[in-house]
Parts: C-alpha cells; structure tokens; sequence
C-alpha cells in the first residue's frame, strides 16, 4: 500500500512546533451548549455517576506521569521518516488530549452552580487530560519540538457540536483511546525489542484514566433515555460508530511507517482497535456495527488507500484543475464506500443489555 512521506516539521520559531493544519481528520477543539448540559437530569444513572466520580477522586494516577531517568538521553538515533512519524503521532496525541482538557475545563465552569456532580467529574477529568497532554509535549520536547498550547488555544477554531453529539463522540473516543494505548503497551510488553522510547511503558495507567472517563459517559449517555431509546438515537449511534472508525483507520495507514517501526502491523493494529472498541460500545450504545461482515473492513481500508492518494494529489505540483479532476472520483468512492458499510444491518445492544451490563 503506498504510504505517504511526512512533511518536516515546520517551525513558528526554533523548537516551537507551527500546529499541524487543521484537516477533517486532525483533532478538533469543541465548544457545545453548556447551558442544555447543566439541564439535564441525570437521576436516572446518579449512582453509576457517583461511583466513577469516587474514582476520579481517588486519583489513582497522582504520581503516575513522572518522567524516568530513562528519558534523559539523546534520540537523535529515532531519525528518517521514523522520527517525522513519531513526532506527528506525539503532536496529534497531545492536541486531541489537550482538546479534551479544555472541553472538560469548560464544562466544569459552566455546570458548577447548576450540575455540581457532573461540575466536579468534568473538572477531574479535565486534570487528567492536562496530564496527558503535558507529558506529550515533554515528550516532543526529547525531540526538539513543542507545541505551543497557548496559542493553540486561541487560534484554534472551534467546532459546536449540540450536547448529545459531544456525549456520543466523547464517550467513543475514550474508549478507542483506552484501546489503541492498551494495545501498544501489550505489544511492548510481549516484544520489549521495539521500546524504541519509554513513553510506552506509561501507556497501562494512562488507559485506565481514560476508561475512567469512557466509563463516567457511558452513564450520562444512559441517564438520557433519547441517547438510546429511540429510532433517531441508533441512526446517530450508527453514524458516530462508522465516523470514529473510518478517522481511525485514514490515521493508523497514514502513519503506517511509525507503527512499522515499533514492529506493530498497522492492519491488524487497526483492525483489533476498532473490534475491541466496537465490542465495548455495546455497553452504552443501543447497537453496534457488524464489524463481522466481509465487506467491513476492506471497504474501509479501501477508503484508506483513496485517502492516501488523495494526499499524494494534493502534494504534486499539479495544476489545481487537474488535481480537483484527478481528487473527485476518489472522493466519491470514499463516500460510497462509507455509505455501503453504514447500510450494513447493524448489531443489537439492547435486547441483550442484562447480560453484558
Ligand atoms: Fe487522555
Ligand atoms: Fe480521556
């Protein structure tokens, strides 16, 4: 499968890391309506709420994200297009955590007169993502490089998404984060050879922070019976599903040299990834994809490689006539194919809710 090269990084000043641009696959910054989210009555799941709010209070995770001396050496061995990789992994990691930190942070603002359990889990939470992304950056800081959150924060454009998409995708992408970090640190573990940087070995407790905060939407989305009780709700569950998985894969193929680079098969990587999270989402949502289906999975990865030569496109020097014409059908296809494995007939979650809750 073509894959393709990683621009250099480019440089707002020395060691100061220009954000990547923004594309529909690049991590968002969102803002939603507070006000609605402060509404809700959130009895019907308060226990659940509760109990992962008692966890986040715990703050298992409190000394976790120390770094080791183990980091305290040069990685000008990690070079080439492995280095360009790696970078553009730890950069898109650190936005999309960050992403979270400032959602969570003003979610806690807004709700705290009106919501104080859904205030204090949000800001909880929002801990743990500056977390994550801190330890990023330093990460990109081994390299040379750092982003730039302040002006991140300001000149990022933000997108508005009503309460229930933020609910459906936010709980979606804590749970393939916890997947995609649980799995990297399991490859390690079996092939310790490929620990080509200690940032994996914190990977098992950082997952569970994210779980923690899969866990703690999975319950909001229960305590709204329209999330899931409805004909409307399993046509959004379809579509944020397949969303959260075609992103998925165009990311996994388009950085396939770093995955190869730390021994890990993107495909399989990939595939296991969506599997698992697709498996877990039966717990919140009313349904869940037939990731089973023959034409699943190849459907999407034809999507990925119509994705990479719609990046090789846009690179040339080509005319921008010529590039629109070259640009279409492939679009096309990717739409096609995405609409071909949302017809799919998905898998029922409910009917089945007593014995996988
Ligand atoms: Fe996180
Ligand atoms: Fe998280």
């Amino acid at each position: 499968m073509a894959n393709l090269h990683t621009p250099e990084p480019e440089l707002l000043k020395p060691g100061i890391k220009a954000p990547v641009q923004e594309t529909l696959l690049t991590p968002r910054f969102y803002t939603t309506d507070f006000e609605a989210i402060a509404q809700m009555d959130i009895s019907a799941q308060e226990p659940e709420l509760l109990a992962v709010l008692e966890e986040l209070r715990a703050d298992y995770n409190r000394h976790h994200f120390v770094r080791g001396s183990e980091f305290e050496q040069c990685w000008d061995s990690i070079d080439g297009e492995t280095r360009r990789s790696f970078i553009d992994f730890l950069e898109r990691s650190c936005t999309s955590e960050f992403s979270g930190f400032l959602l969570f942070k003003e979610l806690s603002r807004r709700l705290k007169e009106q919501n104080p359990i859904l205030a204090e889990a949000f800001l909880l939470m929002s801990r743990d993502e500056a977390r994550h992304a801190g330890f990023l950056n330093k990460s990109m800081a081994d390299f040379n490089l750092s982003l730039n959150l302040s002006y991140l924060t300001k000149n990022r454009t933000y997108t508005f998404f009503p309460p229930e998409w933020v609910i459906y995708t936010v709980y979606l992408s804590e749970k393939i984060g916890y997947w995609r970090y649980i799995l990297v640190y399991r490859h390690m573990e079996a092939h310790p050879e490929h620990q080509i940087y200690p940032l994996f070995r914190y990977f098992e407790s950082w997952c569970q922070d994210e779980n923690r905060h899969g866990d703690f939407f999975k319950a909001l989305l229960r305590s709204q019976p329209q999330l899931w009780n409805n004909w409307k709700s399993r046509l959004w569950v379809r579509f944020f599903l397949l969303t959260v998985f075609a992103t998925h894969t165009l990311t996994v193929f388009e950085r396939a040299t770093f995955y190869e680079s730390i021994g890990i098969n993107p495909r399989e990587y990939n595939t296991k990834v969506i599997e698992e999270t697709n498996n877990t989402a039966a717990r919140a949502f009313p349904l869940t994809l037939n990731t089973n289906h023959p034409e699943f999975f190849s459907r999407l990865e034809k999507c990925s490689e119509n994705n990479l030569k719609l990046g090789e496109i846009n690179v040339s020097d080509r005319p921008k006539i010529i590039k629109l014409v070259q640009k279409l059908p492939l679009l096309l296809s990717i739409i096609w194919n995405l609409l071909r494995i949302y017809l799919l007939k998905p898998i029922d979650a409910e009917s089945s809710r007593a014995t996988v809750s």
